[in-house]
C-alpha cells in the first residue's frame, strides 16, 4: 500500500435486483460516492410500467444516487429521458446501458449488443446529451466476442458524441462475468481518451481499488459484486484514502447492516416482498461466518420480518459465545 493516496471516487455498481433504494442508502453510509438504480428499460418507462417506478424508487436519505437506464430506440430514448428523467431532480446522472449480456437484452439488440454497431453507439450518446442537462456516462464493455473487441473505437464514439465519462467493464459480452477482468484494457482506453474513465471488474477488497488505480491510471472505481453483503468496502476504501488504519468489520456491524436494510426496506416495500427480496443479501452477508450455511437455511424459511429480526438476535447471541474478543472484531 505505498502509492500515493489521490482520491478517487468509488462508485457503487448498478446491480439488477440488487441496487434498489435501501442498499443504496447503505453503500452511501458506508462512503460511496455514487450510487446508481438497476438499469430501467426506457421502453418500460415510456408506458409508465408500475414496476419500473417500483425500481426507480429513491428515499429522501440518499444524496448521491442515480439512474441507469437502457434502449435502442433513439426516439423513445429522447422522450423519455425529456418527459420522464429530467423532472427527477434527485438523479444528478444518466447512465446508458452498452454493456448488459442478458440474453433477453441481447436479442433486442439493447445492452452489450449496442457495441456491434459503433454508429448507432455515437446517435444514441448524441441523443442523450442533447437531451438532457443532467450528467451523462455510458458503461460498456470490451466488445461483444474475442473477435470483435472495440472499446477503443466505442470509447471515442462516446468521446465524440460529447458524454461526460465513461464506465468500462474490462471483460466481453461472452464472457458473461466469468474470467479475469483485464485491467490492462482500461489502462489502454484511459490512455486514449480524454474524458474521464472509471475502471470496473474484481474489485473485492482495499487492495483492489489501490491496484486497479496504479496498473490502469482510471479517474475512479466502480464496484459491483464486490459489494454484495459487502457494503463496508466503501467505508474501508475511505479508510485507507484518509490514512486511517483499514477497519475490520465485526460481526455485529454485518447483523447491524441487515437489520437497517429491512428497515430501509420495509419503509416502502411490502413485508412479503422485503422478506423474499432480503434473503439473498443475508445470504451475502453472513458468507464467512460461523454457521453461516445452517443460519441461511432458517432465514430462508421464515415468513414475516420479526421472524427473522429474532433468528438475527439468536444469531448473534450464537456468535457472541462462541467467539472470544480477538477472533470477533476480526471476523471479515
Ligand atoms: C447480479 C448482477 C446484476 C447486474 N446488473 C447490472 C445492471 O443493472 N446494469 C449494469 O450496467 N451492470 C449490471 N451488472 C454488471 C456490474 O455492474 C459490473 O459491471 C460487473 O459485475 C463487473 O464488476 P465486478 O467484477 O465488480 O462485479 C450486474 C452484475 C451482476 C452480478
Amino acid at each position: 500500500m505505498s502509492q500515493s493516496r489521490e482520491n478517487k471516487s468509488v462508485m457503487l455498481a448498478p446491480l439488477a435486483g440488487v441496487t434498489d433504494s435501501a442498499f443504496r442508502v447503505i453503500a452511501e453510509e458506508n462512503g460511496a460516492d455514487k450510487t446508481f438504480t438497476e438499469m430501467v428499460s426506457v421502453n418500460a418507462l415510456r408506458y409508465d410500467n408500475r414496476a419500473t417506478y417500483d425500481i426507480m424508487y429513491h428515499s429522501d436519505l440518499e444524496h448521491k444516487s442515480n439512474i441507469q437506464i437502457f434502449g435502442r430506440d433513439e426516439d423513445i430514448i429522447e422522450e423519455v429521458v425529456k418527459d420522464k428523467i429530467n423532472i427527477l431532480p434527485y438523479y444528478d446522472e444518466i447512465c446508458f446501458n452498452m454493456g448488459c449480456p442478458a440474453p433477453k437484452i441481447f436479442k433486442n439488440g439493447q445492452g452489450s449488443a449496442l457495441l456491434s454497431d459503433p454508429h448507432k453507439v455515437y446517435s444514441i450518446a448524441k441523443t442523450l446529451v442533447d437531451s438532457t442537462d443532467k450528467i451523462v456516462s455510458v458503461k460498456y464493455r470490451l466488445g461483444i466476442n474475442e473477435d470483435s473487441i472495440n472499446y477503443i473505437e466505442v470509447g471515442h464514439a462516446l468521446e465524440d458524441a460529447g458524454v461526460d465519462y465513461v464506465i468500462l467493464h474490462a471483460r466481453t459480452r461472452e464472457q458473461f462475468y466469468q474470467g479475469k477482468a483485464r485491467w490492462d484494457e482500461i489502462r489502454k482506453l484511459k490512455e486514449d481518451l480524454s474524458i474521464p474513465v472509471i475502471a470496473n471488474g474484481d474489485v473485492y477488497t482495499v487492495e483492489d481499488y489501490i491496484n486497479i488505480l496504479e496498473q490502469t491510471k482510471a479517474d475512479g472505481v466502480m464496484i459491483a459484486r464486490g459489494a454484495m453483503g459487502n457494503p463496508f468496502i466503501f467505508r474501508q476504501i475511505k479508510d485507507y484514502l484518509a490514512g486511517r488504519e483499514v477497519s475490520r468489520v465485526s460481526f455485529r456491524e454485518i447483523l447491524a447492516t441487515i437489520k437497517r436494510q429491512y428497515d430501509l426496506s420495509l419503509a416502502y416495500k411490502d413485508e412479503r416482498l422485503v422478506v423474499n427480496q432480503m434473503r439473498k443479501h443475508v445470504g451475502w452477508y453472513i458468507k464467512g461466518l460461523a454457521q453461516a450455511t445452517t443460519f441461511r437455511k432458517r432465514v430462508n424459511e421464515t415468513k414475516t420480518s420479526q421472524e427473522i429480526f429474532d433468528l438475527l438476535d439468536e444469531y448473534e447471541r450464537y456468535l457472541e459465545e462462541n467467539y472470544d474478543r480477538e477472533e470477533r472484531s476480526n471476523i471479515k
